[in-house]
């Protein structure tokens, strides 16, 4: 079933660069509604977890190690269309081939460390979103 939510971190590199502000005022002018919100940082086990899907690529430890450095800042967000539209405002996996005006354009440094992270089907947005939220911290 279709639904209107997404789920995003803005990645422990955008967090240390100080681009929270911006990328969440970005999001925002681009029509999301904010329905979860916070910074919070992932054990190792979590990030095996999350992105489970990976674990036999080789990049694999890197991405762990990558996501487990700092704090990241985890959201669930509202829209019509949530998935394919923030996976258009992101761009791509690498910011060498990202569009501009994307924010992994704007503020990604490589395909290893690319700022941000959007879900990228329905069911893996709600899945995600429940993995980092709580019923009552969603509004
Ligand atoms: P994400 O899941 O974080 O939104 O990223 P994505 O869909 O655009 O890309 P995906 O293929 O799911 O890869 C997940 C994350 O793994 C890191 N990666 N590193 N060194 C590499 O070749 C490589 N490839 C992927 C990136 O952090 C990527 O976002
Ligand atoms: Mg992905």
């Amino acid at each position: 079933m279709a639904t209107n939510r997404t789920f995003t971190m803005l990645k422990p590199d955008a967090v240390e660069k100080g681009h929270v502000g911006a990328i969440i005022e970005k999001i925002t002018a681009s029509g999301f509604r904010i329905v979860a919100m916070k910074l919070t940082q992932m054990t190792a086990a979590d990030a095996q977890e999350f992105y489970a899907i990976h674990k036999e690529r080789p990049f694999f430890p890197e991405l762990v190690e990558y996501m487990t450095r700092g704090p990241i800042v985890a959201a669930i967000l509202e829209k019509d269309n949530a998935v394919e539209d923030f996976r258009t405002l992101i761009g791509a996996t690498n910011p060498a081939d990202a569009a501009e005006g994307t924010i992994r354009k704007l503020y990604a440094a490589s395909i290893g460390e690319n700022a941000v992270h959007g879900s990228d089907s329905d069911d893996n947005a709600a899945i995600e979103g429940a993995f980092h939220f709580a019923g009552r911290e969603m509004f």
